[in-house]
């Protein structure tokens, strides 16, 4: 099974298959780590940049073990103390770092996309350490691979995801990773701290302790998050414990064997009390740092390993191949215009040689027009993709239009005359293949803004 992502910016755009295609290698990388001799050359020859633009010490340790044990050159930038201060633009910052030829960067950011943003600017793999209130991809995958260690099973598991939801973007790659693996999430939170649309993910909604721990496998607390507060979300720290602190007497409404996590770090006292978090017959906490560094190794090994072929913009032109439903319906066409064709010939042959000879060269003019296809959009360059950006070029316009990967999501299929965009808000737009800039640009806002 592959793992054919350049970045890793999110759990929202892997498959179930890539979730488990990081937790086996990530389990081999665990067994490594509890060996003394901890090291492997996956990444060697290459360079990694940590960039953490908000406080982090776990996180960003986690990253640079996970670097150093496979073999990376890692730095860590002092982001609060950079250029940044100095006013530069985080997209200056990166196209400066970008100069520097890394091989991968990770990045946290306070700002929700920020993240995203930077990958369409630069050469090498982007890992998201966590961008705003968005997601958190390698945290939602070290609890996944601890809660699979610890219960044996990653699916059909009822999991309660307790606190300040509304803040956490832990929360979010956590609801989204586990509702992909199909599991039961309940969230438990003051209806202050729960986000209003939460519905909409397929999830069950509690205000209440007991009610929402009743006979759950797994519970994750999750720090109350007061950097990103702008108001009294809570009555008191001590109002909070009481109601929604996790203790011993909480706990007993769960299943009998249920786990306790939090993604540090804690505020003992006022989301989970201090006893329970160091117990280690209930807690996984400390299980949870250890599975960090494994899955950060197994997530910047996947990607490195895709490093080398994403480099050649050529290359990404030749996969945009077309689609292979498109592909069945113009075979199965052509494949009858061409028994019809040869009809005459059916006196003269066993009707099996006529069919196997229709077949055949029905499959051989769809191979020759596919190759035209990409002959005719290499010619043209009337599409050009560089560096996760789309430019078209037409001929009686100065300026190409650019289309950053934030205005579209992918290229859905490309034929001989026209071109079929994804947007961002899942819709699909198709365009002629020699555009006309004004038009293209007005028809995807008008998409976008339609869907919206
Ligand atoms: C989390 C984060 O930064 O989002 N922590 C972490 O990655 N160690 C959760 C938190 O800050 O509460």
């Amino acid at each position: 099974m592959g793992f054919a992502h350049r970045h890793l910016l999110g759990i929202e755009q892997l498959s179930q298959d890539d979730i488990v295609t990081l937790l086996d290698l990530a389990d081999t990388y665990a067994d490594l780590n509890r060996q003394p001799y901890k090291h492997s050359d996956a990444l060697k020859g290459l360079t990694q940049i940590n960039m953490f633009f908000e406080n982090s010490t776990r996180t960003q340790a986690s990253f640079e073990i996970a670097g150093k044990r496979l073999g990376a050159d890692v730095m860590n930038m002092a982001m609060q103390a950079s250029s940044i201060k100095k006013g530069e633009t985080l997209i200056d910052t990166a196209m400066t770092l970008n100069a520097m030829h890394p091989d991968l960067l990770v990045v946290r950011h306070p700002q929700s996309g920020a993240v995203d943003l930077l990958a369409q600017k630069v050469n090498c793999a982007v890992l998201n350490a966590g961008d705003g209130r968005h997601e958190h991809p390698t945290q939602a995958l070290l609890d996944a691979l601890t809660i699979r260690r610890a219960k044996g099973r990653l699916h059909r598991l009822s999991i309660a995801i307790c606190g300040d939801i509304a803040h956490s973007r832990v929360a979010r790659s956590n609801i989204l990773l586990l509702g992909k693996m199909e599991n039961r999430i309940r969230l438990i939170a003051p209806p202050t701290l729960m986000p209003s649309q939460i519905g909409e993910f397929g999830v069950e909604v509690f205000d209440d302790m007991e009610k929402g721990l009743r006979d759950v496998d797994v519970v994750m607390m999750l720090r109350l998050q007061k950097e990103r507060m702008d108001g009294g979300f809570i009555p008191s720290e001590r109002e909070y414990y009481h109601r929604f602190g996790l203790d011993a007497q909480k706990l007993s409404h769960a299943a009998p064997d249920a786990i306790v996590m939090h993604p540090g770090p804690m505020n003992r006292g006022v989301e989970i009390d201090g006893t329970l978090a160091d117990d280690i017959n209930r807690s996984v906490i400390q299980d949870q740092v250890e599975m960090g560094v494994a899955v950060r190794m197994a997530a910047m090994d996947l990607l490195a390993r895709n490093l080398a072929d994403s480099h050649s913009d050529e290359q990404e032109l030749l996969r945009w191949r077309i689609s292979p439903t498109a592909f069945f319906w113009r075979s199965l066409t052509l494949m009858l215009l061409t028994m019809l064709a040869w009809a005459p010939a059916l006196p003269y042959f066993p009707v099996t040689v006529w069919a196997l000879a229709s077949v055949l060269s029905a499959l051989f003019y769809m191979w020759i027009f596919e190759e035209f296809q990409i002959w005719y959009a290499n010619r043209k360059t009337v599409w050009r993709l560089t560096n996760r950006a789309l430019y078209i070029d037409e001929p009686n316009s100065i300026e190409p239009l650019q289309l950053a990967l934030t205005d579209i999501e992918a290229i859905g299929k490309l034929s001989l005359w026209s071109i079929v965009l994804r947007l961002p808000t899942h819709q699909s737009i198709t365009l002629p293949l020699v555009p006309n800039v004004r038009k293209t640009k007005a028809r995807i806002a008008q998409a976008i803004e339609a869907a919206q």
